[in-house]
């Protein structure tokens, strides 16, 4: 049985108030909060056993190796990887996006496409308009419905034989809706297109596996499944790491250096150049654990429950418009009440303990599409409650009648 009041208890932050309010914490979509065994694990790290890794023989740094390299093995069963070198330790979704980006600059031609979704971050959209930029390639885009889905029937009919990559987010950040991914890998392979799938807002509900879904590239942050900030995976398929250059040069990522010629590491080092976030690295996979003991059922059954439950009581308010009700979303809502600012709306909220985010989320085009400045959005995780929920819809009902 799920009890989420004892799962609140390994959330330190959740005891705190603000403005005087007990805290609601909805920006979960933002970054989720983080539990005290990974809290822990950044103490133990940094009280215990603070060295550099791969290269000293001293026993601190052959300890921290250690830690480093389970860490890697954890992130690699979580994703179902077939080979460990396959996991690539990055700074967080962009950068593993950008990497790839930067990569495919040297396989693609003038008049070579790459296609996108309507329903993109901007740190899914900027990196490949400077590919284009940089190679003459055009990108093309798979445009969205009212209802918040991908247009699948243009979807097929943009790809051809000059389709070199496809870019999509497994679930959109801005409004929810879960990317039918398979049949977008399924299609762009048929072409022989490399499929890259950004993970950020999918991995807190669902447990990807990359082999299943046979996707080239699978890209994540720590941050967003209650693990620390500034560290990611790029998962890559081995014959297209082989492929793409590195993205940095530096220490770690060299297998021997003169001043006439350099030669790469093998895999992973190839694309972990530099001392990485090894910290967070090693909290990253207490943070996988943490999940995984929770467990993904669970957490997407009960996040289902908070969403439905939200979704009926915020649409009983008067003006409250929810974009992209879709039946497959994971527990966001975005909205917005009449035509009030929704940083407006935000404000108040903060002023009630209440925190979401506002505004365009990072993904303009969606809000072009709407033409709408922006919205509120509260999204949910599995430590939330319908409490809490219920704070939410009276404070909205209060910033309503304030601000009407
Ligand atoms: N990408 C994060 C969000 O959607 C920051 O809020």
């Amino acid at each position: 049985m799920f009890n989420v009041d004892k799962i609140r208890e390994d959330f330190p932050i959740l005891k705190r108030t603000v403005h005087g309010k007990s805290l609601v914490y909805f920006d979960n979509a933002a970054t989720s909060q983080t539990p005290q065994v990974v809290i822990d694990t950044i103490v133990d790290y940094y009280s215990n056993y603070n060295a550099n890794i791969h290269r000293g023989v001293h026993t601190l740094s052959q300890e921290a190796t250690d830690k480093y390299e389970e860490a890697r093995i954890k992130i690699q069963k979580h994703f179902n990887a077939e080979k460990a070198y396959e996991i690539i330790l990055t700074s967080g979704t962009t950068h593993g996006i950008n990497m790839i980006a930067s990569g495919f600059a040297s396989l693609l031609k003038t008049g070579d496409e790459i296609i996108v979704s309507a329903l993109e971050h901007h740190s899914n959209i900027v990196p490949w308009q400077m590919l284009c930029e940089k190679t003459g390639a055009i990108l093309k885009v798979i445009p969205m419905d009212e209802d918040g889905t991908l247009r699948m029937d243009i979807y097929h009919e943009l790809l051809t034989n000059k389709t070199k990559i496809v870019f999509c987010n497994h679930v959109s950040n801005a409004l929810g809706t879960i990317n039918p991914i398979e049949e977008i890998i399924h299609a762009a392979h048929k072409f022989g297109a490399a499929v890259l799938i950004d993970g950020a807002q999918a991995t807190p509900h669902i447990k990807p596996d990359v082999q299943e879904l046979d996707v080239d590239f699978y890209v994540a942050s720590a941050h967003k499944l209650c693990g620390p900030t500034g560290v990611g995976v790029l998962y890559g398929k081995e014959e297209w790491l082989q492929k793409l250059p590195p993205y940095q040069g530096g220490g770690e990522m060299i297998e021997t250096v003169t001043f006439d010629k350099t030669t790469y590491a093998g895999l992973p080092h190839k694309f972990e150049a530099g001392t990485p976030n090894i910290c967070g690295g090693i909290a990253f996979g207490a943070a996988i654990d943490y999940m995984n003991s929770v467990g993904f059922e669970t957490i997407a059954s009960y996040e289902n429950e908070l969403l439905e439950y939200a979704t009926s009581k915020l649409l009983n308010i008067e003006g409250l418009k929810i974009y992209a009700n879709n039946k497959c979303k994971t527990a966001v809502i975005s909205f917005n009440v009449n035509d009030i600012h929704p940083y407006d709306i935000g404000s108040i909220l903060d002023k009630l303990g209440i925190a979401v985010r506002t505004g365009h989320h990072c993904a303009q085009p969606i809000m072009d599409f709407y033409k709408i400045p922006g919205t509120i959005r509260a999204s949910f995780s599995f430590y939330n409650t319908k409490e809490e929920i219920d704070v939410l819809v009276a404070g909205v009902k209060r910033a309503t009648m304030m601000l009407s």
